[in-house]
């Protein structure tokens, strides 16, 4: 059977809200669903179309992979699942990220030209796609002329391999060099920047990139909504097996961390919240943290990680709690917390966003 007679999944966005990708006219579900150390690695096979098909039935319709992760594998599995839901290619956002590459030679990764080139190739090989709808910086590389990077990106995008291009965990100088080089050359610009943005990470996209989302409408798709578990109240009474803390050997030293006294501290928070989720809106503490992310204006998409169908399920209760999100519930989840990141100085005068206005 040719593609054309494939049969498609019609997509429905069911009661998901869309926003805009920056200043771009892409528009982002307002929940995604990434890859990282999940779809293709601990989860492969069949139950990857579980979630990918949950997911989608759900009005999920972006996904987030990159090259490094499971090896590529990630990437594979994404594609194979996509082709075989018989997902139509116009209803999706695919976004992956070049950097990491997955050889150990001088010019298997980083952002060189030839790195960014046969990278995407590369990528595009393994998802079994002609483009990518955002190919992603997955970090910044200082070792290469900002120019050649720019420059790079802009030929992938006039090659139709993709639509925009974006950064991943770069600062905001780094992004704001971005902007003028592209700008001095006539060429485009990143439009979004992907963060770890959750409620115990918040300085880099609450405090340095806040002129950037006032002068250039930077978009974010923010990673670890839920800090890879901790907020969902799991890891509350000490470490379940088969969660991500007690399979993951890179997460050691967070593992090690709860028994000490930052760790614990974080620990009396998140029953904190458990107990102001189950009382006071009648939800997890998972839906609380994703949805206390969507609430935040500058967040275009929280990308959500999942190892079962049933937790992008109880994720997206996230979308019930936005509305009983009131400022008399934010200021009690801010005193939980306790770490709201100072706004930059403005020494008395008002800050204006990038019209001018209030
Ligand atoms: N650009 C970057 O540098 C970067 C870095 C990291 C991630 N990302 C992107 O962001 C995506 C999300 O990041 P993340 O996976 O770290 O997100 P996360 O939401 O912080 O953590 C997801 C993990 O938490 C557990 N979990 C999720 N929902 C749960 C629930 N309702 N109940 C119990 N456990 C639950 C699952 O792990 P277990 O079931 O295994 O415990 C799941 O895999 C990634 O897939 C990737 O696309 C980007």
């Amino acid at each position: 059977m040719s593609d054309a007679q494939v049969v498609k999944l019609e997509f429905d966005p069911k009661n998901m809200p869309f926003r805009r990708l920056g200043l771009s006219g892409l528009r982002v579900p307002l929940f995604s669903l990434g890859g990282w150390l999940t779809l293709g690695g601990t989860v492969v096979g069949d139950p990857v179309k579980d979630i990918i098909k949950t997911a989608f039935d759900a009005g999920i319709n972006m996904f987030d992979t990159a090259e490094a992760y499971a090896a590529g594998k990630s990437e594979l599995e994404m594609g194979r699942v996509i082709k075989e839901l018989g997902l139509r290619r116009t209803d999706l956002i695919i976004t992956t990220k070049l950097f990491w590459g997955l050889r150990k030679g001088p010019n298997d990764g980083g952002l060189s030209r030839k790195h960014i080139i046969e990278g995407t190739q590369e990528s595009l090989a393994r998802l079994g796609l002609d483009y990518v709808d955002v190919i992603f910086a997955h970090r910044p590389d200082n070792t290469v002329p900002m120019e050649e990077v720019v420059r790079a990106f802009n030929y992938v995008i006039e090659k139709g391999w993709a639509f925009y291009w974006a950064t991943s965990e770069w600062s905001a100088r780094e992004i704001e060099e971005a902007y003028h080089v592209a700008d001095k050359l006539g060429l485009i610009g990143p439009i979004a920047e992907q963060c770890q943005h959750n409620m115990f990470h918040r300085e880099r996209p609450e405090q340095e990139y806040e002129p950037l989302y006032k002068k250039y409408g930077l978009g974010t798709t923010v990673w670890s909504p839920l800090a890879s578990g901790l907020l969902t109240g799991k890891y509350n009474e000490g470490i379940p097996p088969n969660s991500r803390l007690a399979t993951e050997p890179m997460f050691k030293s967070t593992v090690k961390s709860l028994q000490q006294d930052e760790g614990k501290e974080k620990i009396r928070k998140v029953r904190e919240l458990t107990k102001l989720a189950h009382e006071e809106l009648q939800t997890t503490p998972a839906a609380l943290a994703l949805a206390w992310l969507a609430k935040n204006p500058n967040t275009s998409t929280v990308i959500l990680g999942a190892t079962s169908p049933e937790q992008v399920t109880e994720n997206l209760k996230a979308l019930e709690v936005l509305p009983k999100l009131t400022d008399e519930i934010l200021e009690k989840i801010e005193r939980i917390l306790g770490n709201k990141p100072a706004p930059p100085p403005t020494y008395g005068r008002p800050s204006l966003d990038r019209f001018g206005r209030l």
